[in-house]
């Protein structure tokens, strides 16, 4: 692919996705093991309800590095109580996996797999996520398994998440591709 589509396609999503009204939250989850790269898109919320599950966007393994770029983690999309799926930045690689919900309808924490910085080799940062169902239930996303998974993010007080902002690195032309760092959630009531 020309250097510049995937820039193109990056700076579309980032300037004119539509723009889920914000909303009241009372809390936000983080983790401490998100990638240094990359910059925060703007946090997206249901417009009612309550995240109930996810889909990932997921580059596959491109091959040994000078010969593939691997990204892993391009983005994560939220499903809705509500019927809605909203998504924050998301980078151009990678494909949709299918939806994975919470039976009890309602996600409550989550934690990010990351791969350590690689310097001179190829780096991904974040490969995979998974995320806890408010009845204790854990849904492993289908994303990669390099590096390991960190702790768990705090627990929604309130009722559960409903919002997503997710930190994605630019595509970096000729430079090492790390797409997905770093995820923060918001609880509402
Ligand atoms: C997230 O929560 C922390 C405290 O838990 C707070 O200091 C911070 O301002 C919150 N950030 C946002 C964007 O609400």
């Amino acid at each position: 692919m020309h250097p510049l589509i995937p820039a193109f396609f990056f700076l579309l999503g980032s300037c004119c996705l539509q723009d889920t009204e914000a909303r009241q939250y009372d809390s936000n989850l983080t983790v401490p093991n998100g990638g240094p790269w990359g910059t925060w898109g703007k946090p997206h919320f249901c417009p009612k309800g309550y995240a109930k599950g996810f889909e990932l966007k997921v580059e596959s393994y491109q091959g040994f590095w000078l010969f593939g770029d691997d990204t892993a983690l391009n983005g994560i999309r939220l499903l809705c109580t509500d019927g809605t799926t909203i998504e924050s930045s998301v980078g151009p690689w990678g494909t949709w996996t299918k939806a994975q919900l919470c039976s009890s309808s309602k996600m409550v924490s989550f934690s990010l797999r990351v791969e350590p910085q690689q310097h001179l080799l190829d780096d991904t940062a974040a490969d995979n996520v998974m995320f806890l169902c408010s009845d204790g239930t854990q849904l492993v996303g289908q994303g990669l398994s390099e590096g390991q998974f960190g702790p768990w993010s705090g627990k929604c007080n309130s009722k559960a998440i409903c919002g997503l902002q997710t930190k994605v690195e630019e595509p970096q032309g000729k430079g090492d591709d790390t797409a997905l760092n770093d995820m923060k959630l918001y609880c509402c009531d």
